[in-house]
């Protein structure tokens, strides 16, 4: 089968295309003919040994597919022909993927491969992040950084399928265009994007901060906060990692929490069933319609993950593997 190999850690363009061996799945193993792969930030940090997980060379990127199930193991609720999404750490960027049946899910019919291999991690991470981590209620007020990225996308799909009012904060007119498609209720420059919020909120400030930015911005975000809200780090895409004033967090009664979904799951593997529930529901309800950017070929990969350096993503970029 052709897959993408990273064989030294000097960053996308270094991807290679390679003929491998065909897969042999274990008898607990579901094998997956691999449609479509998302393309995510950690990929980009993969191919240059920044992500916290260093596999060793040679490695496949690609955490997120959709596909269809060629071997199930016995006792499974799949079976083979079924339309799926899964995720794995690494492999995506391939014909084939072997994964756990714990982290493969059905895909509802009115769900297509491409809208499908978007979900796996942005969806999950940021249905934990606001619901378990956010503890996200109907009329919140949520603001979204990085809005019209993949995270971006699915915090304002998501806050919206929760009640809440979302703020978006994007770089370029065109991104806000691609996070007010998305569902959010307004969409503001990062450039003084505060006094945009003190505006929309009449001085009141948000409940939830989604940051996958981080870098300077990251004090504007407290300040945005009303009393009692809670920022939750999910990435460091903007490079730089904040540090914050801790009295800041005292004087306005506000929190600063992580979101590693990739660490709760390893400790609770069984949790995503329940997410699986909420995100499934929403995506049945077109409530969660995953906002797709390019379509690159396997052969393109170098340039489907550059693009993500290039902070050229508007949505979700796709890898075509054997569709
Ligand atoms: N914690 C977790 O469990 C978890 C799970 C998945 C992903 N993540 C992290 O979340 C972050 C976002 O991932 P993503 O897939 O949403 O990425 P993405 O689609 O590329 O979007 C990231 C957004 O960040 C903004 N940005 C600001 N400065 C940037 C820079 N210097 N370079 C590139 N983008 C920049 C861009 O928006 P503007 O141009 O509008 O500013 C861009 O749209 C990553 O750090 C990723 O590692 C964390």
């Amino acid at each position: 089968m052709k897959a993408v190999l990273v064989e030294a850690l000097d960053g996308p363009q270094a991807l290679q295309v390679r003929d491998l061996p065909q897969p042999e799945h274990g008898p607990d193993q579901v094998l997956i003919d691999v449609a479509y792969a998302g393309v995510t930030f950690p990929d980009l940090l993969l191919t240059r040994g920044l992500y916290q997980v260093r596999p060793p060379l040679p490695f496949t990127p690609g955490s997120e597919v959709s596909g269809t199930v060629v071997f199930a193991p016995e006792g499974s609720d799949l079976q083979p022909g079924d339309r799926v999404l899964a995720f794995s750490l690494i492999g995506g960027f391939a014909e084939q993927l072997l994964v756990s049946d714990l982290t493969t899910f059905v895909i509802p019919d009115n769900v297509s491969l491409e809208a499908a291999a978007a979900v796996p991690m942005n969806y999950f991470t940021m249905q934990f992040g606001l619901v378990r981590r956010g503890g996200i209620r109907p009329g919140d007020r949520v603001l979204v950084h990085g809005a019209a990225g993949g995270i971006g996308t699915a915090s304002i799909q998501l806050a919206k399928m929760y009640g809440a009012e979302v703020i978006a904060v994007v770089s370029t007119p065109e991104k806000g265009e691609v996070a007010l498609a998305a569902g959010a209720d307004h969409a503001v420059a990062a450039e003084g994007f505060l006094e945009e919020v003190r505006s929309i909120t009449r001085g009141e400030g948000v409940d939830i901060v989604v940051d996958p930015v981080g870098g300077d911005r990251f004090t504007d975000s407290l300040r945005s906060l009303a009393p009692e809200g809670r920022l939750l780090v999910v990435g460091f895409t903007g490079g730089e990692i904040p540090t914050v004033k801790v009295n800041r967090l005292l004087l306005n009664n506000i929190g600063v929490l992580g979101v590693g979904w990739g660490a709760f799951l390893f400790k609770h593997p069984d949790s995503v069933t329940a997410q699986w529930a909420d995100i499934s529901r929403g995506l049945e309800s077109g409530a969660l319609d995953p906002v797709l950017g390019q379509t690159f070929d396997l052969d393109d990969a170098a340039q489907a993950v550059s693009s993500i350096e290039q902070r050229a993503a508007m949505g979700k970029q796709l890898i075509r593997c054997s569709a």
